[in-house]
């Protein structure tokens, strides 16, 4: 199996293997998309990734990470993000979208304005007011931060209808695709992790307390999603934390998510906070893939992989050594939106630039054969 085989999700098939991970701009206003995300989501599909997915996508208001959060808890945002999804699906890419709870970690600044809470005086700097997170325990990220509101029962039951009417508006915008985030430190993570939970509830409390609410929002999209689509699961494998989530944890909820409709695992780590300093990450290209290995193994379902991956060969290596079924780039393609385009060119799975768009390849192909009779390169 190669980075460029085809790849097929129940009724859906991705032309290749390289899909471009959700990666937040916290460029939308009250939560809707427009031309930026159009823009910064198109330039992937002209670049030839399979699957494209659209950032965090917020379920209800208050569970927006910034102010600048996409967002699908009104019918209203349908038609943006429609909009990126025709694009996408025109142009060869499966459309995906993440959809994201950011539970004890809403109400931040933008990476570049700190990444620390939202306090008053950002309403005299750009307009925008704190609200009051929510989470499972009234335990803090991290230093510097306020407690979030301890969730109520009706509080849950919310949060996870609102995952399944986000999903349900994720199928009216075309998307094909839909990955929950459960992972760095999200609400879904902060329940499953004993770092962030210290419920005694049914939500918390034992693994099978602490992984509950996964399952219900994978149940619950599952009701609105349909069997032809697949869904995909974002995890952190582990806490990186003496106390924390491990990796077998990780294997078990696979397992119970497959269960319950959840095709791909996702796998990333760390991001939970806490007081404690996490275990340093051995970081080398492609670190987190032995977490997307073992998860395929051991749970028998299909993984992606992600982390500082970057070299065609070694995404390529991922796939055909049975690591993972999918390979995600953020931080590459951002660099380079061609990424795949390049890398097919140098695994061999593209001459001449016929995988380009020929709006861009015809030019380039006939470009590169005068460059190279004239001797120039
Ligand atoms: C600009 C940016 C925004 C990101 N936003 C998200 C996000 O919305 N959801 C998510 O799951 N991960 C997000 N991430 C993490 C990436 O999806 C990815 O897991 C991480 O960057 C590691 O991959 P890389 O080394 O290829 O960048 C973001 C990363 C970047 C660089």
């Amino acid at each position: 199996m190669t980075l460029f085989a085809p790849f097929t999700l129940r009724g859906v098939e991705l032309p290749n293997r390289v899909v471009v991970s959700p990666m937040s701009q916290y460029r939308a206003g009250r939560g809707f998309a427009n031309d930026w995300h159009l823009v910064h989501l198109g330039r992937f599909a002209l670049g030839g990734a399979g699957l494209v997915f659209c950032e965090a996508t917020a379920v209800e208001a208050r569970g927006r990470r910034t102010h600048g959060d996409l967002g699908l808890w009104r019918d209203e945002q349908i038609d943006g993000l429609a909009r990126v999804a025709r694009f996408l699906a025109a142009e060869g890419a499966v459309p995906g979208i993440q959809l994201a709870h950011a539970g004890r970690k809403a109400s931040e600044r933008r990476p570049w304005h700190g990444e620390t809470p939202v306090v008053a005086e950002d309403i005299a700097l750009r307009g925008e007011a704190p609200w009051t997170a929510i989470g499972p325990s009234p335990l803090p990220y991290a230093e510097g931060w306020p407690a979030p509101a301890e969730m109520t029962p009706a509080d849950i039951a919310e949060v996870v209808a609102a995952f399944r009417d986000a999903a349900r508006r994720a199928l009216a915008a075309g998307f094909k695709v839909v990955e929950v985030y459960a992972a760095h430190g999200f609400l879904i993570h902060q329940f499953y992790s004993p770092i962030a939970n210290r419920r005694e509830d049914a939500y918390g409390g034992d693994y099978e307390g602490r992984i509950r609410l996964g399952l219900e929002i994978a149940e619950a999209i599952r009701s609105v999603w349909p069997e032809a689509l697949p869904l995909i699961f974002r995890l952190s494998a582990t806490d990186w934390l003496d106390g924390g989530w491990e990796l077998e944890d990780t294997i078990a909820f696979a397992r119970r998510l497959k269960d319950r409709g959840v095709d791909v695992i996702d796998c990333s780590s760390g991001g939970i906070g806490g007081k404690e300093r996490p275990r340093r990450m051995a970081l080398s290209q492609g670190f987190q893939a032995p977490f997307a290995e073992a998860v395929r193994r051991e749970a028998g379902i299909a993984t992606m992989a992600v982390g500082f991956i970057w070299d065609p060969d070694a995404a390529n290596a991922i796939v055909a050594h049975g690591q993972a079924d999918l390979v995600a780039l953020a931080r590459e393609v951002l660099s380079d939106p061609n990424w795949t385009l390049r890398a097919a060119e140098a695994l061999g799975r593209d001459e001449g630039f016929a995988l380009w768009k020929p709006e861009f390849g015809w030019w380039l192909s006939r470009r590169d054969r005068l460059v190279r009779k004239l001797g120039l390169r």
